[in-house]
């Protein structure tokens, strides 16, 4: 991994750095461009005017590795609270959530998880719209695709993010390829070991290549997010090899990231969803979107440097 990203990455848990960064007042203008805002009402203007522009999304409430029981009931009754929105608003047949069970309580328990992802997934079947759960660190990766599966016996549009650094995915892939899965594969945002991971950028795209053909070869609903021109070109030969009609697969991306492409790709008949964060903990969120990208990181101190 590259040593600015890893170094990035560290930082992200290092509370000195949170506060440094959360009181620096040129931070609100990097965290508006990655971040819809921080109440739900924000939340659903956001998501508003990309479904006016022909997209669709999924929605993050911010926050992750929650330790108390009281935070992860107070993240289950925002996300209540939006799906009632969406509906009232109509937007539910285009927006979506995406939820990090670690929010929810996995790092306290899998039960409390399980049953709050239960009741998320209850309501966003009666709006009528679905549930993605989030893949975050790698030592989670196991108790994830356990409660997914759990999940799925009662709704099989729960969909599952795969991550294409870390060396088991292809195995994953292979188990989620099947009818009703919804699979969102992503290259993987966190930091991990070598021997979990794949290092090499190169070795990252063989392996998203490989997932993505599995997938599009398998009977589910293959989410493709990435901002990657040279993917997304290949992943569109792949799509016409396989025979995939547009609206059997989608595009996915970040909100603030290549909008113009998001448009684009709209405009030729594609399924692209955005992923739209909001909340008050964003920092987590924030650090990993610098990592991924050097440009990001300049525009971060450049905006620091300001004040
Ligand atoms: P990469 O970061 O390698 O970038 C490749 C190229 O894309 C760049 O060279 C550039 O051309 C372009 N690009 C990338 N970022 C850009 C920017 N900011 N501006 C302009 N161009 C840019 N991760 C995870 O671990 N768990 C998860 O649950 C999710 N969920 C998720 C949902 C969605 C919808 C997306 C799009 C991504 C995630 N991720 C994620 C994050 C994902 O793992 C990954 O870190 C980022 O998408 C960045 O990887 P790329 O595939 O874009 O390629």
């Amino acid at each position: 991994m590259n040593p600015l990203r890893s170094m990035i990455l560290a930082a992200a848990g290092n509370d000195t750095v949170r506060r440094l960064v959360a009181t620096a007042p040129g931070t609100r203008a990097v965290v508006d461009r990655f971040v819809a805002g921080e109440t739900v009402a924000d939340a659903v203007t956001a998501v508003g005017r990309l479904v006016d522009d022909g997209l669709f999304a999924t929605l993050d409430h911010l926050g992750e590795h929650t330790v108390d029981e009281a935070q992860a009931e107070h993240a289950v009754r925002t996300y209540l609270g939006l799906l009632d929105r969406l509906q009232e608003e109509g937007l539910s047949s285009r927006v979506e959530v995406s939820v990090k069970l670690s929010a929810v309580g996995l790092k306290l328990d899998e039960k409390l998880a399980l049953d709050n992802a239960f009741r998320i997934c209850a309501a966003a079947g009666q709006c009528g719209t679905t549930v993605t759960l989030d893949m975050e660190e790698h030592e989670t990766t196991d108790a994830t695709l356990r409660l997914l599966g759990e999940l799925r016996h009662t709704w099989p549009w729960v969909g599952a993010v795969l991550q294409s650094y870390l060396r088991r995915t292809e195995d994953d892939v292979a188990a989620l390829a099947g009818p009703d899965s919804r699979v969102r594969l992503c290259k993987g945002a966190y930091a991990a070991p070598a021997a979990v991971a794949y290092r090499r950028g190169h070795d990252v795209d063989l392996s998203y290549l490989w997932c993505a053909n599995r997938l599009l070869a398998g009977e589910g609903y293959p989410m493709f997010a990435t901002h990657d021109p040279r993917l997304i070109r290949i992943l569109g030969e792949r799509v016409r090899w396989y025979g995939r009609k547009q609206g059997s697969y989608e595009y996915q991306m970040l909100y603030g990231v290549r909008p113009a492409e998001q448009r684009r790709l709209a405009s030729e008949g594609e399924t692209v969803r955005v992923y739209v964060p909001f909340g008050e903990q964003w920092f987590g969120y924030l650090m990993r979107r610098l990592a991924e990208r050097p440009a990001n990181l300049g525009f971060f101190l450049r905006a620091l440097a300001s004040r």
